[in-house]
């Protein structure tokens, strides 16, 4: 365990925008849980609880990230493909990792030390999740966007992150994000190889990283070594609002209403959120009399599925 909880992360704070994209270092390379020998123990104990993604070294920038796994599975017991991953031509995700109590231990070590810091430009944090990559040289994470706010750290081995700021209509439209957040369907997300030169490109190794917001589209390609990354996520006060107006802007253009962009549309945008937030709390109020699960977006640690 680290002695000092403080600045495992370092980024230039003064400047933090919490939805701008920044190059981030750390210092938890060296952490003992971050170790093959421990991922491969975590391994064994999420394999069961379905809570491992992988697929093979034939996604490519394009693949479908949702299918995936489905598209290019990995035909070897995924326990045994983690222990030879160097040769394995595969790309692993350990998830929701702060389902397990230990690896719960490593999120909060991590997120505490960074809370205060994000707190100040950006409060209400909640949802907090880890996500662990185990990856064969040359294998890629396809294009895609997520919901939370991420701390993208490099442990072991070399990968280049491409990431555009979640506002970037060239690369992924409103309507594609309205979609995502209303039906978590990224099926409007799709890749195109000039995106390329208009992303932040970060070549990583161990010690360095990225901070990505929510809904920012990326793309990570493997080195020529194997790689272990970990990815500490959660949301804000600011993620819930930016990701309500979505969905219902969502759910209003499945209705034929002609939207108005997402971008400098204030008024807009929170006449969207207020009327949401005020039909939220009904629905809610619904689901308690019901006995039915509310608030999830609001719980400290981010909720698995079959947890
Ligand atoms: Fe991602």
């Amino acid at each position: 365990m680290l002695s000092n909880p403080a600045s495992l992360i370092e980024l230039d704070w003064a400047h933090f925008d919490p939805w701008a994209v920044m190059p981030v270092t750390h210092r938890i390379s060296d952490h003992p849980r971050l170790q093959i020998e421990e991922l491969v123990e975590l391994a064994k104990r999420l394999e069961s609880k379905g809570r491992i993604r992988a697929h093979t070294n034939a996604a490519e920038a394009g693949t479908s990230f949702s299918n995936a796994p489905d598209l290019h599975p990995v035909k070897q017991p995924l326990v045994r493909t983690m222990e030879h991953i160097a040769a394995a031509q595969a790309w692993m995700s350990l998830l929701n990792v702060q389902t397990d109590p230990i690896y719960r231990e490593l999120v909060d070590e991590v997120l505490d030390s960074v809370q205060p810091n994000v707190e100040l430009k950006d409060p209400g944090m909640s949802y907090r999740g880890g996500w662990i990559f185990v990856s064969s040289p040359k294998t890629v994470t396809p294009f895609h966007v997520d919901k939370e706010h991420n701390f993208i750290l490099q442990i072991k081995g070399q990968k280049t992150i491409y990431v555009w700021e979640p506002d970037d209509v060239r690369v992924v439209s409103d309507r594609a994000r309205d979609r995502f957040h209303s039906r978590h369907d990224r099926s409007l997300i799709t890749w195109r190889e000039e995106f390329r030169k208009l992303a932040h490109c970060f070549k990583v190794g161990p010690g360095q990283g990225a901070y990505m917001p929510s809904t920012s589209p990326h793309l990570v390609e493997v080195g020529d070594e194997p790689s272990i990354t970990v990815s500490f996520t959660y949301y804000t006060d600011s993620t819930r609002r930016d990701s309500l107006i979505h969905k219902i802007r969502g759910r209003l253009s499945e209705l034929g209403l002609d939207i108005p962009s997402a971008q400098g549309k204030g008024v807009f945008n929170n006449g969207l959120y207020f009327g949401a937030r005020a039909a939220r709390a009904a629905t809610r109020a619904v689901y308690r009399a019901t006995g039915r699960r509310v608030g999830e977006e609001n719980a400290v640690y981010a909720r698995a599925e079959n947890a």
